[in-house]
């Protein structure tokens, strides 16, 4: 029984490939993506999302939604994602946006799906998730599960506190915290597992595919090395949330409580997770620490190397 899946992201590189690997995986049955400015502004991001989505084939409605977060503008990340957000990789256009706004679209799938019945999978900062409950938060109740690659319990990626998604948008993150529904959230700590260096791409360099294999290994030659990480590789961040729900048996995790740091100084978009529960807060999130991270590249490439 697949999942029916909601796809919120800012493409961004690795949000293409996490979207390949989502399209290109039976037990997910992907709806909706909807798009937010995120890494490298809002022409970029939905032109990259429907060049993604377009490239398999598959008719899934893209919608564009937030062009600034809640409370800001949206900071881009061009040195990671380049000025059009692949890596300078080009793909065909993709076929149009759908008609309307992000939130409205999710709002209106949720509302015609049953209970915890649709899993809702957040790539970027989760402004169009966000909209979508702040105005209807009995919505939640047709959510099965949050996904969202964000946060972090260690140091940041843009500031030293924080991780960009969490960053760039912390009202919002904190509303999803706040909606007591399932949530899974994978952090820059268990990202930086599923690290790419040349060793791994050469790794899948031999493997056969198609039009969205050939241009995923394009996007993962172009990653550029981490500072953060002694610029021995790249984390591949987003994908680790999609590779949760086609293979937990590749996680280890535990319950967790966590909350967003809105405040203005620089610990804005901290997100304070408690994994020893020494607040004795209830746990508010499921909390993933571990990566089986040659099977997550296996997972990976295996699938999308199958699309078209
Ligand atoms: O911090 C990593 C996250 O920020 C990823 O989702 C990446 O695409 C950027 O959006
Ligand atoms: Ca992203």
């Amino acid at each position: 029984m697949s999942r029916t899946t909601i796809i919120d992201c800012d493409p961004g590189t690795d949000d293409a490939i996490a979207l390949w690997l989502a399209l290109a995986s039976p037990e997910l049955d992907v709806r909706l993506v909807t798009v937010a400015g995120g890494n490298v502004g809002l022409a970029a991001t939905t032109a990259n999302a429907r060049a993604v989505v377009g490239l398999t084939g598959r008719a899934i409605p893209v919608v564009a939604g937030a062009e600034r977060s809640l409370m800001a503008p949206f900071r881009f990340e061009t040195a990671v994602h380049g000025q059009d957000g692949l890596g300078g990789v080009l793909l065909p256009e993709g076929p149009p946006l759908a008609p309307g706004i992000a939130a409205d679209a999710i709002r209106d799938l949720l509302r015609g799906a049953s209970p915890a019945s649709v899993t809702l999978i957040g790539l970027g900062p989760v402004t169009n998730l966000a909209l979508a409950f702040a105005t209807e938060p009995a919505l939640v109740d047709r959510v099965a599960e949050i996904v969202l690659m964000s946060g972090a319990w260690s140091e940041g990626n843009i500031t030293p506190a924080a991780e960009f998604n969490a960053w760039n948008d912390p009202e919002a993150l904190s509303i999803l915290l706040g909606l007591g529904c399932p949530l899974t959230m994978a952090t820059l700590d268990l990202t930086a597992q599923a690290f790419v260096t040349p060793e791994v791409v050469a790794a899948m360099e031999g493997r056969p595919g198609g039009a969205c294999w050939r241009a995923a290994l394009a996007i993962l030659r172009a990653l550029p090395p981490s500072r953060r990480m002694s610029f021995r590789g790249y984390p591949l961040h987003d994908p680790c949330a999609v590779a949760w729900l086609l293979a937990p048996r590749l996680f280890k995790g535990r319950e967790a409580q966590a909350e967003v740091d809105c405040g203005p100084g620089p610990g804005r978009g901290r997100t304070v997770i408690d994994r020893w529960q020494r607040l004795g807060r209830p746990p508010n999130l499921k909390l993933l620490e571990r990566l089986d991270a040659p099977g997550f590249f296996e997972l990976l490439a295996e699938r999308i190397a199958a699309l078209p």
